[in-house]
């Protein structure tokens, strides 16, 4: 993966549901700075996200930081309605302003929409000449997704420059194990799983409880060490507990036993068949 804008990072923080509450942004802006502090490189964010409060409460962090820009990978994600040539040269420059940053490692497009992919695709590569961003990558497509956008890439002169594509992919969400991530992984191309936690509700599911207890870690760090155990896959929960954060960075750093994977396979059995792509 050292070919990549990830930097060798499979470990990263996500940052949906943040920024939303003023009264909560000096917390949420802690919580970047403790995980900047504990090492981790890696932070998810999208113009979505708190309608960009997201963005601000990190740009926040970093600006409080003394970790450097170039030691960083930030992601960040145009949303379909504004994926238009014109929309996205203004939403990337919008989300630079909010992060406070001159580029970001890689723009994605949070989900296919209306607007045709060639034109989205304009905009990232005019973004990458300009040195706004060093990478693009895509977010909710699912194998037939893929090839289209792959379709419009080798169009424009720019075959194989896409960067990841994010996913919903954790125990609760395998769908993509059937199709889209042997492809991906064939094809080289690191797939980001979110919500790896199932948006917090596999931490309540009783079957992961009891294999976590036997194998002696939390449910969080069974759950995102799984995602891991593929070397193609980049983790990035999110959480805005300082505890929590170090307790999932601990995670990225444990190899899952023969017989704790199959635990999990016989819990949260792999596809049999192509299935929809998850998405929440
Ligand atoms: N591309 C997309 O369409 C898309 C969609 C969804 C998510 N994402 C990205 O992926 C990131 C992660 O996904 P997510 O936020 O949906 O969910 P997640 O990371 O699977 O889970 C987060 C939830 O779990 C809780 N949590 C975190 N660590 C925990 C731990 N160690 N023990 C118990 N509970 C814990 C968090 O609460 P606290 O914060 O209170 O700790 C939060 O409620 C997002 O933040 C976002 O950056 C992308």
């Amino acid at each position: 993966m050292s070919q990549t804008p990830f930097k060798d990072l499979r470990f990263g923080i996500g940052s949906w549901n943040m920024g939303e509450m003023p009264a909560r942004a000096k917390e949420e802006q802690r919580a970047f700075e403790f995980a900047l502090d504990l090492g981790i490189r890696l932070i998810d964010t999208a113009e979505m996200y708190g309608d960009g409060g997201s963005e601000q409460v990190i740009g926040a962090a970093l600006a409080a930081s003394s970790v450097k820009r170039e030691e960083l990978v930030l992601v960040s994600k145009v949303l379909p309605s504004n994926a238009s040539k014109r929309g996205t040269l203004l939403a990337c420059e919008a989300s630079l302003r909010r992060l406070g940053v001159d580029y970001l490692d890689v723009y994605l497009l949070h989900w296919p929409g209306r607007h045709p992919l060639a034109e989205t695709l304009e905009a990232f590569i005019t973004l990458r000449e300009k040195g706004f961003i060093r990478a693009w990558g895509i977010s909710n497509f699912d194998l037939e997704g893929l090839g289209r956008w792959q379709k419009a890439e080798s169009a424009a002169g720019v075959a194989d420059a896409c960067a990841t594509n994010q996913i919903y992919y954790a125990l609760s969400a395998r769908n993509s194990e059937f199709d889209l991530l042997p492809t991906m992984k064939a094809q080289s191309m690191p797939l980001m799983a979110y919500s790896p936690l199932g948006s917090g509700q596999l931490m309540r599911d009783a079957k992961l409880r009891s294999i976590a207890e036997k194998h002696g870690l939390s449910p969080a760090q069974m759950a995102i060490a799984w995602t891991m155990r593929d070397p193609n896959v980049i983790s990035i929960p999110k959480s805005v507990r300082p505890d929590r954060i170090e307790e999932n960075f601990k995670a990225s750093q444990i190899t899952l036993s023969a017989q704790a994977n199959a635990d999990l396979d016989a819990a949260f059995p792999p596809p049999s068949r192509k299935m929809p792509l998850a998405m929440l």
